[in-house]
């Protein structure tokens, strides 16, 4: 009996507590879109998936000091705490992972500390893939 009662006393602090109240009668919400009521007839498949060079391929530079374009995806998170590109480009890391390591110039000392203004790779390197469209038209001539 004393064990129902505490059990009781509990159920009614914790749904009395938790400032939870069914809300009755709400009103239906009509979000208008700003297009109006119009049907999409306008549609398209989805963009192929990028097909990258195969890994080991570095692409041919068009002109010196260019940063070199990325052979492979280019998703691999950098944050302030982490930067996966180091994960395999690193000094220490990238003749495990058959991976150029980083410049000279994007380093600070002899162990490899990459430099601030170097942290941030896809600020200047791009990954090229083989199957897409450029959607900018591009003359640019390296001759
Ligand atoms: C899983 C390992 C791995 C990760 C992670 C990785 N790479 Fe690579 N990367 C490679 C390999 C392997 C190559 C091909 C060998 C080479 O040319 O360095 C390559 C090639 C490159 C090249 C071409 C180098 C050249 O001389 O042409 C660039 C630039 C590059 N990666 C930048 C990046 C950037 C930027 C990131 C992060 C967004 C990144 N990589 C993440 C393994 C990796
Ligand atoms: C401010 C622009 C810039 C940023 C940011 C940058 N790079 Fe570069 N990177 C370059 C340029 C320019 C070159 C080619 C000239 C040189 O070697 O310095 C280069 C060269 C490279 C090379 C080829 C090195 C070689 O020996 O051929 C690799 C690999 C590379 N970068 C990886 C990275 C990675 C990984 C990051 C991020 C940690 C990064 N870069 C950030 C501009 C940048």
């Amino acid at each position: 009996m004393r064990k129902i009662l505490t059990l009781t006393a509990l159920l009614v602090a914790i749904t009395g507590c938790s400032g939870q109240q069914t809300v009755t009668n709400v009103a239906p919400v009509n979000i208008q879109s700003l297009a109006g009521n119009m049907a999409i007839t306008d549609i398209r498949p989805a963009d192929a998936m990028a097909i990258y060079p195969s890994r080991g391929t570095a692409i041919e530079r068009s002109f010196s000091e260019q940063p070199p374009l990325i052979p492979h995806k280019d998703d691999y998170k950098i944050t302030l705490d982490k930067n996966s590109c180091l994960s395999c480009h690193s000094w220490d890391k990238a003749k495990r992972m058959k991976a150029t390591p980083v410049a000279k110039s994007h380093v600070i000392d002899d162990k490899g500390t990459v430099n601030g203004h170097n942290y941030f790779c896809t600020q200047c390197h791009v990954a090229q893939a083989e199957n897409k469209q450029p959607l900018v038209e591009n003359q640019f001539s390296d001759k």
